[in-house]
């Protein structure tokens, strides 16, 4: 049997893979374009980087943003000073030329998203467990403008890369920022509140992931939750079934903010949660620009927004659903991109077709639309409207069949061959009844990467991979964990070294030349750092991943971004010293290192020494 065969046995194929033979390859002769010598691996407070590569940290938590905004004082934190600062907790990053429509690598505007609070980091004196119930009311509101989005205006100098002070661009996007809601879902019933009757309009944006970018220059911003988020009882309102779908099962409070603002709570405003977990649009070059929530792109714990585009014009979406057991989607929009007019793509993404993947064992996928009227999708089944498929997407892809994976992270388009990149971060859960073709080991602890090959997909810059297509070819790429373990049932190039394997694999990147970037989401028990890794996705290196960066302990870096001629690249190093209980006896106080200073998540850049591209 072939390998492929073997995976698509399933349960057979979890069973029976083996290992191929770790054929070891001397240090430097492995045949990876990648050509930097590989990091060994690292567990400590500081962070570390391939020889011959230079990083310097660019953006910190506190940094001043807007003009007039105080410079950061870690023991004297207000609301309005976070709210003309740079957030906490950096994730999604992406590098926009500047002007716009350039393909300039020396300056530009830097989008950030800001997933989530850490307030036992951020305070001395509190734990993660009791940080709802002990925070200050003036605490919790910095919480609450410490979340959203930044933009920044950065340029190269002769000394490296800079934040252009003052710029007009500078902006912040936090919880209480008003944004509009658009396409099928707006006005719907269920988004109406008593702030909001009308249902068009929500303050604020978190939980922000990852997202993508448009080839209009707007930027899509990925809501990935709201369990945790609110107060009181999901399971004391009406929509309690919904809600436990969507991860809120049981009182979850992390940061208290129901105690400032009672919308907030399940119990007092239950409609508020439905105006979360939306994919977010926001135009970086207007700052006057109203940020708007996307419906027509389905309601679920998105992780990331990846942007793709049809031969004949149409803009394909790819969007995954980080949960154990959920789904991948994709939306193609009814009209095509007009490069000429910025204007006329404006709201582009409020109408077309959403879709799920159903993967088969023939080792091909399709997509299946979710429109409301056809199938299942009818009102006896609870789908009177587009809108109610919008809302409650997750219960109309399950009435559809679509195939459960192990929790959908990265999902990104290689450049130059069209293929599209999955990462399963991890499924504990999955048992041997449970697995299918494309998730095939339970449990599932350590991970995987499986590849999408659209028709048209070809190893030529000048591919035409066709993304809307209704028919994928699919197949394993890497499987991850322990390659000498072979309980592991690992899978990678047989010249992978033992600082080269990974588990968990969260956002994937790739840099001009199509090389693959992946960050890490382990467990801290995994024995080493998160880090970075790099590989090759065709040739002779394919699937040989190399170390090249590692964050300080505690931390995950994430969302690889580079400047159009791959000379730059940004990384996000998010949660520093999350590991550590409180601040009191915290594990890390990287960057800064200063006594009273609490660890601070940074957007990092690491060039080449020689000047050339990174990666090589
Ligand atoms: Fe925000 Fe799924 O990581
Ligand atoms: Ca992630
Ligand atoms: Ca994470
Ligand atoms: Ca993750």
């Amino acid at each position: 049997m072939t390998r492929r065969a073997l995976l698509a046995g399933g349960v057979a194929a979890a069973a029976a893979l083996s290992l191929p033979p770790a054929r070891a390859l001397a240090e430097g002769t492995a045949p990876s374009s990648a050509t930097f010598p590989e990091l060994a691996r690292v567990m400590d407070d500081h962070d570390h980087w391939a020889e011959g590569y230079e990083r310097a940290v660019l953006l910190r938590w506190g940094d001043p943003i807007l003009p007039n905004a105080p410079a950061f004082d870690a023991l004297r934190q207000t609301a309005s000073a976070a709210a003309g600062q740079f957030g906490v907790n950096c994730d999604m990053l992406v590098f926009l030329p500047l002007p716009y429509g350039s393909q300039n690598s020396e300056h530009g505007l830097l989008f950030v998203n800001h997933e989530y609070p850490n307030p036992q980091l951020m305070w001395p004196g509190l734990t993660e467990g009791d940080a709802a119930a002990k925070m200050s009311p003036e605490q919790i509101a910095v919480t609450m403008q410490s979340v959203g989005n930044s933009v920044v205006e950065i340029r190269k100098g002769a000394s490296g890369w800079d934040v252009v002070p003052d710029s007009s661009y500078a902006r912040r996007i936090t919880a209480t920022t008003p944004i509009r809601i658009s396409g099928p879902a707006a006005g719907h019933p269920m988004l109406r509140t008593k702030a909001d009757p009308e249902g068009r309009t929500v303050l604020g944006t978190f939980d922000n992931c990852n997202g993508g970018v448009t080839p209009w220059g707007t930027v899509l911003s990925c809501e990935e939750g709201f369990d945790g988020w609110f107060g009181g009882d999901p399971r004391k309102t009406p929509d309690a079934k919904l809600l436990a779908r969507y991860g809120a099962s049981e009182p979850e409070n992390s940061y208290g903010w129901d105690r400032v603002d009672p919308r907030f709570n399940y119990e007092a405003e239950p409609n508020e949660p439905n105006r979360f977990d939306w994919v977010v649009e926001i135009d970086p070059f207007d700052p006057a620009a109203q940020p708007v929530k996307r419906t027509a792109l389905g309601r679920f714990t998105h992780e990331t927004a990846t942007i793709a585009q049809a031969p004949d014009g149409r803009i394909v979406v790819y969007l995954a659903d980080d949960h154990e057991f959920d789904y991948l989607y994709r939306f193609v929009t009814a009209g095509r991109f007009d490069p000429a007019n910025r204007e006329a793509n404006r709201d582009l993404l409020d109408d077309g077709t959403l879709s799920v993947a159903r993967f088969k064992d023939d080792m091909t996928l399709e997509w299946v639309p979710l429109v409301h009227g056809t199938g299942k999708l009818t009102a006896e089944n609870g789908f009177a409207s587009q809108a109610d498929v919008a809302v409650k997407t997750r219960l109309a892809a399950d009435l559809v069949g679509a195939t459960p994976m192990d929790a959908p992270e990265g999902f990104s388009v290689n450049p130059k061959t069209g293929k599209i990149y999955v990462a399963l971060t991890e499924n504990t859960d999955i048992t041997l009844a449970q697995v299918n073709a494309p998730n095939p080991r339970a449990p599932n602890p350590e991970g995987h990467l499986i590849e999408l090959i659209p028709p048209g997909a070809a190893v030529d810059a000048a591919h035409k991979a066709d993304h809307a297509a209704e028919t994928y070819r699919w197949d394993i790429f890497i499987l991850c964990g322990d390659p000498k373990n072979p309980e592991a049932k690992a899978l990678y190039h047989p010249g992978t070294s033992g600082n080269g394997w990974f588990t968990d694999p969260d956002n994937i990147g790739f840099d001009p030349s199509g090389r693959m970037y992946v960050c890490t989401d382990g467990p801290p028990d995994a024995g080493f750092n998160d880090a970075l890794y790099v590989l090759d996705t065709e040739g002779e290196g394919r699937a040989l991943p190399k170390l090249f960066y590692s964050p300080p302990v505690g931390s995950e870096c994430s969302s690889p971004a580079f400047t159009p001629d791959g000379k730059t690249l940004f990384l996000s190093v998010q949660h520093p010293g999350e590991n550590s209980e409180s601040l009191d006896k915290v594990s890390t106080r990287w960057p800064d290192f200063k006594p009273d200073t609490p660890p601070r998540p940074s957007v990092i850049v690491i060039t080449k020494a020689d000047g050339g591209p990174v990666g090589t």
